[in-house]
């Protein structure tokens, strides 16, 4: 069935209790995942499509952000969302953009969105945008569970804790995270992706490759030199490539926690993030 359409706040007081799934549009199968995952619940799925500006840095991708409604619209439709939101700016920032900038920047953050110094150093101010415009989402449409992907490992952490900061705020809210979904070469998906010429596809292989190599590791330090390796061999630029405690992001010093391989890196100007979780070695 069609998803009701909904672009105005006043008109999501009956979608309470939803499954939510909060996008930034230009959908791909990573996103069909988590409305499918989100339907089998039995709760109605709300999707929302709103590119927050806030959580784009000055250089970064905002304005050539792929935005592509009608296409989303029919992949919606077919994971099986009831409803779909998509607000105007106005609408998440009555108070104006530049108001919401500045309270963005005033934000208490938990210490996984400032700390690990990985997507929050490579993109400052980036995590106070996301925790900003979730937080409203999650507001104006009170879900009793979002969904999020573990492909953006650093996000769901920031998410997961900055509900467990304000345990009555939300309401009992759960954050579900759902596993990455990659093309059959391995590739994360990801709306980025569309910004990849076909001769980069193989260099882009390189991140999936790279964490493959992390896995069969005997220590974190050989994982981490590994993965440098692999990625330098595919021509990306490492911003990071490092092996992290999967609560707290943090440094650890043997495979004794539950970990994750972590990798952001650039290939000309499209930057791409992958993780996957580690074996846990005694
Ligand atoms: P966006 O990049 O559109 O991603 C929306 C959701 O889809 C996120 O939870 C993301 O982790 C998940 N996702 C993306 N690629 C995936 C893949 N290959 N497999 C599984 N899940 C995948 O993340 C955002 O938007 C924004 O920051 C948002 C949370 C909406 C706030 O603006």
């Amino acid at each position: 069935m069609k998803p009701a359409l909904i672009d105005d706040a006043s008109s999501l007081a009956p979608w309470s209790g939803c499954a939510f799934v909060p996008t930034m549009g230009a959908l791909h199968e990573g996103h069909a995942s988590l409305i499918r995952s989100a339907a089998r619940t039995g709760r109605p799925v709300v999707v929302s499509i709103f590119v927050n500006p806030t959580q784009f840095g000055p250089s970064e991708d905002f304005a050539r952000y792929p935005r592509t409604l009608d296409a989303d619209l029919v992949t919606c439709a077919a994971a099986g969302a009831a409803a779909v939101f998509v607000p105007s700016v106005e609408a998440i920032y009555p108070r104006g953009l530049e108001a919401a900038r500045e309270e963005a920047a005033n934000l208490p953050l938990p210490a996984v969105a400032t700390q690990p110094r990985l997507e929050d150093a490579c993109r400052p101010g980036h995590f106070a945008g996301v925790v900003q415009v979730v937080t409203r989402l999650f507001e104006l449409v009170r879900p009793a569970a979002a969904h999020f992907g573990e492909k953006d490992w650093q996000q769901l952490r920031v998410i997961t804790d900055m509900v467990e900061m304000h345990p009555t705020r939300f309401d009992g809210l759960r954050i579900v995270p759902e596993p990455t979904v990659r093309e059959d070469n391995g590739l994360a998906m990801s709306s980025r992706n569309r910004y990849l010429e076909p001769c980069q596809i193989e260099a882009a292989r390189g991140l999936s490759r790279a964490l493959q190599v992390a896995c069969a590791a005997q220590h974190p330090g050989t994982a981490e030199a590994l993965m440098h390796g692999t990625l330098e061999e595919h021509g990306l630029e490492v911003q990071y490539a490092v092996v992290r405690s999967a609560r707290s992001l943090m440094p650890v010093q043997g495979f004794e926690a539950p970990t994750r391989g972590l990798i952001a890196a650039k290939l000309g100007n499209v930057r791409l993030i992958d993780t996957m979780a580690l074996p846990i070695w005694r």
